[in-house]
């Protein structure tokens, strides 16, 4: 990828989506390949270390902190990222971000409180904030209403900038299709589609890797 693209990659539950941003942002070593950030092979750095280069990541199972409520969860990804900013400053756009993202009326709850769709927010909001250079998102879509989700993908248009990359995976393709200009698909841990959205939706391994999940899920 080169800088300040956005990479839509979609495929089958179990196609190896969260697998592969788990080795881009260090939580899992590969058996083979290499994880190129400008230039530096970052495979053997630790996750912590990774972040402070500026790849930024959701996790697809959110697990905020429970003793911090939902600003001060929010508040910790600045805080790494700059332990000398101005708090107030910090807060001022930490509470800006929660806003947009819905939960301006949460900011002192604690997280354990938010239903599961507030737990995206909250995780795509840590991001928002960042300063992040690369921004991986997996699946924060997920059991959004349209709306919520039509208000999410706005909010990841306007972090987007000609300086940060973006990688949006996603099991639909509904979420990426109007925000990624590039398509990859997996499929079993392999790639079986790499293109615009329109060529992608017409790849013939594309439509059968999803007709068969149809298939499977009829049959359980
Ligand atoms: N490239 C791979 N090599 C070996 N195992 C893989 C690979 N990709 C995925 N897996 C296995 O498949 C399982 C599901 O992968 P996951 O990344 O969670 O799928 P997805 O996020 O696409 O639903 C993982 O637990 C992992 O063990
Ligand atoms: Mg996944």
């Amino acid at each position: 990828m080169n800088e300040g693209d956005i990479l839509g990659i979609i495929g089958p539950n179990g196609a190896g989506k969260t697998t592969l941003l788990n080795i881009v942002s260090g939580f899992l070593k590969p058996d083979a390949g290499k994880v190129i950030l400008d230039g530096v092979d970052i495979l053997r750095l630790k996750p912590h270390m990774i972040r402070r280069l500026g790849v930024a990541r959701t996790f697809q199972i959110p697990k905020p902190a429970k003793n911090l409520t939902v600003l001060e969860n929010v508040l910790v990804s600045l805080l790494f990222e700059d332990s000398n900013i101005d708090l107030n400053k910090a807060k001022a756009k930490c509470i800006k971000v929660l806003e947009r993202i819905g939960l301006g009326d949460r900011l002192d709850q604690y997280p354990t409180l938010l239903p599961a769709a507030g737990l995206k927010k909250l995780e795509l909001a840590r991001i928002l904030v960042s300063d992040a250079k690369v921004a991986l998102f997996d699946e924060v879509t997920a059991g959004l209403s349209d709306d919520e989700r039509e208000n999410m993908l706005n909010l990841i248009r306007s972090f987007h900038t000609k300086q940060r990359t973006l990688i949006v995976v996603d099991h639909v393709l509904p979420t990426i299709i109007n925000l990624c200009p590039r398509v990859v698909v997996l499929n079993k841990g392999a790639i079986i589609a790499d293109g615009s959205p329109n060529d992608v939706l017409s790849n013939r391994y594309v439509i059968e890797s999803y007709i068969g999940e149809v298939k499977y899920a009829e049959a359980k």
